[in-house]
């Protein structure tokens, strides 16, 4: 075995929520998947906590751990005892402490007596704390010649194009574009990270159909069941389009609409051509937009209509006049571009919604495939099916990653080792059709997203990450819209937890339905 470098891993933030939840399972991860490889490796969980209360938090959280379900439980203790020995916690305040960190992962690497790989901080941190951290790690923290500094970054990302090019610019005067990685959960769920290679390896099936001249729509949703109670001071400033819909469904639109490069696994090619897509975005109109907040937001904290009544809106936080942030939407976005001219993409996303479920669905127009597909039309009882592709993201029905293609379109490839058949339960219907109607396939391993980010993030894939120019070209998209909302009343829905789980589900199922005519209309015109 090749005797790699140590690589050291700083968790910022890492007695945090994020941390806890996520950061922590996913370092745990890359140690199983790469220590076999010849690295060595130290894990440093830091944060403002003082020392003896953040190693508790630490110990807490590295003892709950978990490991592949086919690893045995005593093997599984063994793995974990020797994470735990690799991890320390140490507070990190002053630029002192920042220095101390640096000299302790030196001396380690001089300990084993290997070279040093890299360094990898993750920021798991509020954006308002960025700089500082910044201007320690540029200034103490850098590895010696030949070792990689690599910096992990967590939205948001500002609230306007202004504010993230600011933080950008910032940022860019510590670090280099190659050396910062912006992470969108979305971009490691699974069936978003199949999209592009499913293009790829159906390219031929695909060629002729992947445009307007075939799609009838592309539906982007990712509808939550919890509300924003305890979060209400974020969505106040935020609200679910910067929240949702101007990142994670923003980047999988680009992934379903850019063009392919010639090399699909060239990060290089990739991002540039979903730079492409973010700027062929059609500016979207007020229409465009439907808004929506469930009742009890106001009784949680949250701004309502009604605020206005009460004096006007209230300068937030962030300096802007803000009405009443929605916390459901649906908007209609076209892109400005040969292949896509007319097709509507539609994105929706909220909170207190009838169900949680994540998908894209990509609508084929039917009376093509009837004309294609004549034995079809002979046979069949009802031959006009929709023909439809969806890379189901998860929950929902199937609660599964998945991605499905009606039967009668064509035999999807898949990476064969990595996904396998969906067993749905019997009676189970996927839009209305049957399970069996569509050639269906799940990854063989579940894997959350966090785990397969970072892995990412250590081998350097920088196409599963938001670059400055696609972050600001997503900006320049969305701003004018929220700026011509910032005093916009959204419509009420029930939703929220006040009235019980029977009356909520069934009222938060009115609200979609709402959402859904509405983006209808606009999309087919009145009266469809
Ligand atoms: C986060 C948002 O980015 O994504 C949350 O801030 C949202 O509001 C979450 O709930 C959804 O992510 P997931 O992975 O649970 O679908």
């Amino acid at each position: 075995q090749k005797l790699q470098g140590h690589v050291s891993v700083i968790l910022l933030g890492a007695t945090g929520d994020l941390a806890r939840k996520y950061l922590w399972q996913g370092l745990f991860q890359l140690y199983l998947d790469e220590a076999g490889q010849g690295h060595s490796f130290s894990f440093h969980g830091a944060a403002l906590t003082a020392t003896k209360q953040g190693q508790e938090v630490m110990a807490k959280v590295l003892e709950s751990l978990s490991c592949p379900e086919d690893v045995a439980p005593s093997r599984c203790a063994e793995l974990k005892d020797q994470f735990r020995r690799l991890s320390q916690y140490r507070q990190l305040k002053t630029s002192e402490d920042y220095v101390a960190l640096s000299e302790g992962v030196e001396a380690l690497v001089q300990q084993e007596g290997r070279r040093e790989a890299g360094r990898l901080f993750y920021f798991s941190v509020p954006p308002f704390a960025y700089a500082d951290i910044a201007r320690n790690i540029n200034s103490s923290c850098r590895p010696g010649p030949g070792a990689w500094l690599r910096v992990v970054l967590e939205k948001p990302f500002g609230h306007d194009h202004l504010s993230a090019q600011q933080l950008a610019t910032e940022l860019g005067s510590f670090f280099q574009e190659e050396e910062m990685y912006r992470v969108d959960h979305y971009l490691g769920k699974q069936a978003v990270a199949q999209i592009l290679p499913f293009r790829d390896q159906n390219r031929k099936a695909l060629d002729g159909l992947w445009n307007r001249h075939h799609v009838e729509r592309v539906e982007i949703v990712m509808k939550e069941t919890v509300d924003a109670e305890g979060r209400t001071s974020f969505y106040e400033e935020y609200g679910v389009i910067r929240d949702v819909l101007q990142n994670h469904l923003t980047e999988v639109l680009t992934l379903v609409a850019m063009e392919l490069p010639y090399n699909a696994s060239s990060a290089e090619a990739v991002l540039q051509h979903k730079l492409q897509a973010f700027r062929a975005l059609r500016g979207l109109r007020r229409a465009s937009a439907v808004l929506g907040q469930y009742r009890a937001y106001g009784a949680q904290g949250g701004r309502t209509g009604k605020a206005r009544g009460l004096g006007g809106p209230r300068r937030s936080a962030l300096g802007r006049h803000l009405c009443c942030p929605p916390v459901a939407s649906g908007i209609l976005v076209h892109m400005d571009n040969l292949r896509w001219e007319g097709v509507p993409f539609i994105l929706m996303s909220g909170k207190a919604l009838d169900e949680r479920v994540g998908y894209v669905r990509i609508l084929f127009k039917n009376r093509a495939f009837c004309a294609q597909s004549e034995k079809d039309w002979v046979t069949a009882q009802s031959p006009c099916l929709p023909q439809q592709i969806i890379f189901y993201i998860g929950h929902g029905e199937l609660g599964t990653p998945a991605v499905l293609v009606s039967r009668s379109l064509f035999k999807p490839t898949l990476p064969s080792r990595s996904w396998k058949e969906v067993e749905g339960r019997p009676g189970l219907r996927l839009f209305g059709r049957p399970l069996s109607d569509y050639y269906a396939y799940s990854p063989v391993r579940e894997r959350d997203a966090y785990s397969i980010l970072i892995s990412h993030i250590f081998h350097g894939r920088k196409d599963s990450f938001v670059t400055t120019e696609n972050l600001l070209a997503s900006w320049v998209f969305w701003t004018p819209l929220l700026d011509s909302l910032a005093r916009e009343v959204p419509r009420l829905y029930p939703g929220g937890a006040e009235n019980g789980h029977l009356l909520d589900f069934e009222f938060a199922g009115g609200q979609l339905a709402f959402c859904q005519q509405q983006v209808e209309q606009l999309v087919l015109g009145p009266g469809s």
